[in-house]
């Protein structure tokens, strides 16, 4: 299967500059994925950094040059570069490009090897998902990868800090921002392989979610993943119905960075406020949130910093700190 995963990577490396050969030099290309592209206020080196493409708006352009030029159809349907559809009854075998007139994100691992692809709808069709990903695969594992890691490991590690967000676009209007150290979960809840990624380069991670607030209660859920792994989680939440790209791209470098730093809070203390301006005066829902509270600190594991913890969520949370510790005791002692 070694030789199998290869083929699969020369593939999606043999699509991915397709895609950017199509965009930047045909017709079609230009006039509509990199028009697209330049709209949302990506400069050409942008474009070029983070190998953009367009797939052309027919049923299987790529998949006949490919074939053309000797890619086998095994692995572009290994790879969902291409669908194919078996003979049935009188009707022959077909195949279709996955990506038939999409703008082209292509996924790289953290050693730049293409594992998969992102595509982007340009119409405002509502029954299409706005974004296509490839299949699971040999080579792409969607709950393993993390949006943008390869160009950013190496800021990640010197800024000692990752900036986790939802979107394609986030990473990379960020990047174009000069804040280079971005990553994102492409949309999915996050896994602990993702954070395993980013532990391997910081103990730092600042999570941005978008402004519409529709997924954060379920997000929060997933940072418990991060404590787990015994990372420092910060938050920083946008104004309604901005997220990191719209936000960056309205917003000097300046300007976003001071946003950033202003902004950033750290994760249990958001989580604390959070929760009691939720409980109000209800003591039924002020107990559940309590607990839901514990419970994040338990996860952490160093137990020094799970006191610091429990003291300030004592404050915030108006609630003793002898309730919070028994409450805390008994998690911990689950745990083990
Ligand atoms: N996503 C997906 N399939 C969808 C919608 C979203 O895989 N149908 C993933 C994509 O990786 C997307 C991320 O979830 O980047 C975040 O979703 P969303 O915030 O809706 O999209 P944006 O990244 O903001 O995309 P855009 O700005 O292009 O609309
Ligand atoms: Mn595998
Ligand atoms: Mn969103
Ligand atoms: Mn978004
Ligand atoms: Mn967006």
């Amino acid at each position: 299967a070694a030789n199998e995963r290869e083929s699969m990577y020369l593939v999606n490396e043999y699509a991915k500059e397709y895609f950017k050969k199509i965009m930047l030099e045909t017709n079609q290309g230009q006039a509509i994925g990199l028009s697209y592209f330049k709209e949302r206020g990506f400069t050409a080196e942008t474009i070029e950094k983070f190998d953009l493409g367009y797939s052309p708006d027919e049923w299987e352009a790529f998949t006949k040059t490919a074939l053309d030029k000797g890619y086998q159809l095994e692995f572009l349907d290994k790879t969902g570069l291409t669908i194919v559809k078996e003979a049935e009854g009188d009707k022959p075998k077909r195949t279709f490009d996955r990506f038939k007139g999409r703008v082209m994100f292509p996924i790289h691992s953290m050693s730049g090897r293409v594992l998969g692809f992102g595509g982007r709808i340009l119409t405002s069709d509502k029954k299409a998902a706005k974004y296509l990903n490839s299949p699971e695969s040999e080579v792409y594992h969607k709950s393993k990868v993390l949006y943008g890691i390869y160009h950013a490991k190496q800021a990640i590690a010197k800024e000692d800090n990752c900036y986790l967000v939802e979107g394609y676009t986030d990473v990379i209007q960020f990047y174009q921002s000069g804040i280079e150290n971005t990553v994102a979960s492409s949309g999915t809840a996050l896994t602990p392989e993702q954070i395993r990624l980013i532990n391997r380069l910081t103990k730092n991670i600042t999570v941005l979610f978008d402004g519409d607030t529709a997924g954060m209660r379920a997000s929060l859920r997933g940072i418990d993943l991060i404590l787990e792994q015994g990372l420092n989680v910060r938050i920083c939440t946008f104004p309604d119905g901005e997220d990191p790209d719209s936000f960056a791209k309205s917003n000097t470098e300046e300007d976003l960075k001071e946003y950033l730093t202003e902004n950033a809070q750290d994760f249990i203390r958001f989580k604390a406020s959070l929760l009691v301006a939720e409980a109000k005066d209800d003591p039924v829902k002020k107990a559940g949130l309590i607990r839901d509270m514990v419970a994040s600190i338990a996860k952490i594991p160093d137990t020094i910093k799970q006191e610091v913890y429990v003291k300030e969520c004592s404050a915030i949370m108006d609630i003793s700190e002898v309730v919070l510790f028994s409450t805390l005791a008994q998690l911990n002692a689950k745990e083990s």
